[in-house]
This record gives C-alpha cells, sequence and structure tokens, in this order.
C-alpha cells in the first residue's frame, strides 16, 4: 500500500470507529502487515495508508545476548481504547514510517493498559511496558491525527521540521 507521508491532512483527521469486522478490514489489515514489513517498521496505523478507520498494527523488536535484533509477530489492534498510563515516563527516541528520515525524542508513559478488538472481533486487555507500551501510543496518537513531533519539545520539533522541508517527500 502507498503510504501518505508529513503534510497529508489525512495524518491530521481523527480515524472513525469500525462497526463490523468485514472481509474488506481483514484484507485491510494484512496489506498494512505486510507494508509494515516491506519498510521495516514496528507499528502502522490506518490513516498512513489514506484509511481513516480506527486500526493499527505493531510488533515488538528486541535485541538478544548476542547483541541480534527479533522481530515479534505482528498484532492488530482495532479500536483500540488506551488507559492507567504509568506515571513514570521515558525518553525515546521515535521514528515514523510518515515522517522518513527523522527521529526525535519524546516521553512517554513507561506503561499503559490498552483494550482493543482483533480481527475475530474478540476484545483483548492488555498491559504493555517499554517498546510495545511506546508503539501503542505512538500508533493511537496517528487515530487522533497526532503525530509524535507534537511531543517533542519545540527545539526538536522545529530542528525535524526543518529537516522534513528541506527533504521535500513525496
Ligand atoms: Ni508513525
Amino acid at each position: 500500500m502507498l503510504l501518505r507521508y508529513y503534510g497529508d491532512p489525512v495524518l491530521r483527521t481523527r480515524a472513525e470507529k469500525i462497526a463490523e469486522i468485514t472481509p474488506d478490514i481483514v484484507k485491510l489489515a494484512q496489506d498494512m502487515i505486510e507494508t509494515m514489513i516491506a519498510h521495516n517498521g514496528v507499528g502502522l496505523a490506518a490513516p498512513q495508508v489514506g484509511k481513516l478507520l480506527r486500526i493499527y498494527i505493531f510488533r515488538d523488536e528486541w535485541q538478544d545476548e548476542q547483541g541480534e535484533y527479533h522481530l515479534g509477530e505482528p498484532q492488530v489492534a482495532i479500536n483500540p481504547e488506551l488507559s492507567s498510563p504509568s506515571r513514570e515516563s521515558v525518553e525515546m527516541v521515535e521514528g515514523c514510517l510518515s515522517l522518513p528520515g527523522v527521529r526525535a525524542s519524546v516521553s512517554r508513559p513507561r506503561k499503559i493498559h490498552v483494550r482493543y478488538q482483533n480481527l475475530e472481533g474478540t476484545w483483548i486487555d492488555a498491559d504493555f511496558e517499554g517498546l510495545l507500551a511506546r508503539v501503542n501510543m505512538h500508533e493511537n496518537d496517528h487515530l487522533n491525527g497526532v503525530l509524535y513531533i507534537d511531543r517533542t519539545d519545540p527545539r526538536d520539533r522545529q530542528k525535524v521540521e526543518e529537516q522534513l522541508r528541506r527533504m521535500k517527500i513525496p
């Protein structure tokens, strides 16, 4: 699927709830998983492929004792509801497939509770921390028209916006 990039109004629009998990939604999820894998991402939200629907894909990534990176199975979250953020926050450098070539540090809660539907329509309750918590918060922001650069400190944001302007992304 074609990615939407910074400057595209679809990335700034709130996505709609998914009323029914139809075959079209299942197909969308599969296509989004393929797109995320093709771009080596750990998350992708529907607005990033031009669909204003409350669905995102995410996966874990970790390093083993030998320093080798591993990726977890892609998961699908439909109509996610985030709650109970930890009071403790952590800073981590983030990137986004819709803002290619730039990265910036963002402070977010260390843990988050996520309630979401899977592709069968079953509601799942999950507690995430570390990278998975971060990815869920980053992708859920996309469903509300929010980008990670909105959450960086203003100086970082200015730097990133200058870089994006210079790059003239597609
Ligand atoms: Ni993103």
